[in-house]
């Protein structure tokens, strides 16, 4: 029996809740950063999760993307994303999700949920035990190779205007079934653990982002390291999560790409302009 999920599967309901009541109505949008949004609904959800879970739990840690920080040194610590898909919520497009993750001492991941609550969807995993959608076991795919897969990549916020992710964007596309870009990088993850994806990767993400969607990939049989295949730790900032079969082949065309070896030059629009009738 769990020791946690029944609790924290509670919790992300209930935030989920909160945040459909906010949803598709005119929201104020704050800034962060350039294009860091932060809505009420981040604010109120986080309030909430934090408050289940210290009454739950009153001697772990809490560290949530809004700000709220307690006792951060604790051997047990609750890393939450109050509303990941914050641009998209904003915008009344519906993939966003509520994610919080349980993790233990030097970075062990112990335990994660994930909840969509415009699908109704709860991905949940605690180490050692498998992951599940809605309380059915999940597993990562098994397509063989990069040509046959389809993949989830995004696009940092922070500093967008320095990162490279378009080259791997493009070459990827042009590699494989397709790579979808849907503004959740934990629902990314939830993506591949489920094997709706294959892959997924991306630049510049915050433990809260990846903590519970790490940890459900793994448990569902994926494999997740550093863009080089190095061990993802807590703030590797990068992930590269997919179903394990791929992942080598994935790491060497990463290589390649930060080599700068077989590189497609992106068309320019200046010359397809001239074609046009
Ligand atoms: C963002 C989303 C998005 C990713 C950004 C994240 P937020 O989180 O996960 O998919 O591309 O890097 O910051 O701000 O919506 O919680
Ligand atoms: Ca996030
Ligand atoms: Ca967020």
């Amino acid at each position: 029996m769990s020791q946690y999920l029944p609790g924290l599967e509670t919790i992300a309901r209930e935030a989920g809740a909160l945040l459909m009541s906010y949803f598709d109505r005119h929201i104020k949008i704050e800034y962060k950063g350039e294009v860091d949004l932060v809505t009420a609904a981040d604010r109120a959800s986080e309030k909430l999760i934090a408050e289940r879970l210290q009454t739950c739990w009153p001697k772990y840690g809490i560290v949530g993307e809004e700000g709220t920080r307690s006792d951060t040194g604790a051997e047990y610590r609750w890393y939450i994303d109050p509303l990941d898909g914050t641009t998209n919520f904003a915008h009344g497009y519906p993939v966003f999700c509520v994610s919080i993750a349980l993790v233990h001492g030097d970075g062990q991941l112990d335990a994660g949920v994930l909840y969509d609550p415009t699908r109704n969807e709860l991905f949940a995993a605690e180490r050692g035990q498998g992951a599940t959608l809605n309380s059915k076991p999940i597993h990562v795919s098994k397509t063989a190779c990069l040509a046959e897969a389809m993949l989830g990549t995004g696009f940092p916020s922070h500093k967008r205007h320095k990162n490279p992710n378009i080259y791997f964007y493009q070459h990827l596309t042009l590699n494989s079934h397709g790579v979808r870009r849907a503004g959740s990088a934990a629902l990314d993850l939830a993506n591949v653990a489920a094997g709706r994806y294959d892959g997924f990767w991306e630049f510049n993400l915050n433990p809260w982002d990846t903590a519970a969607g790490v940890l459900i990939v793994q448990e569902a049989g994926g494999k997740v390291t550093r863009f080089d295949g190095t061990p993802f730790r807590l703030d590797s900032r990068e992930v590269l999560a997919t179903n394990g079969v791929i992942h080598d082949e994935v790491v060497a065309t990463f290589a390649d790409i930060f080599a700068g070896r077989g590189l497609e030059a992106l068309p320019s629009p200046v010359e397809y302009a001239k074609t046009r009738a």
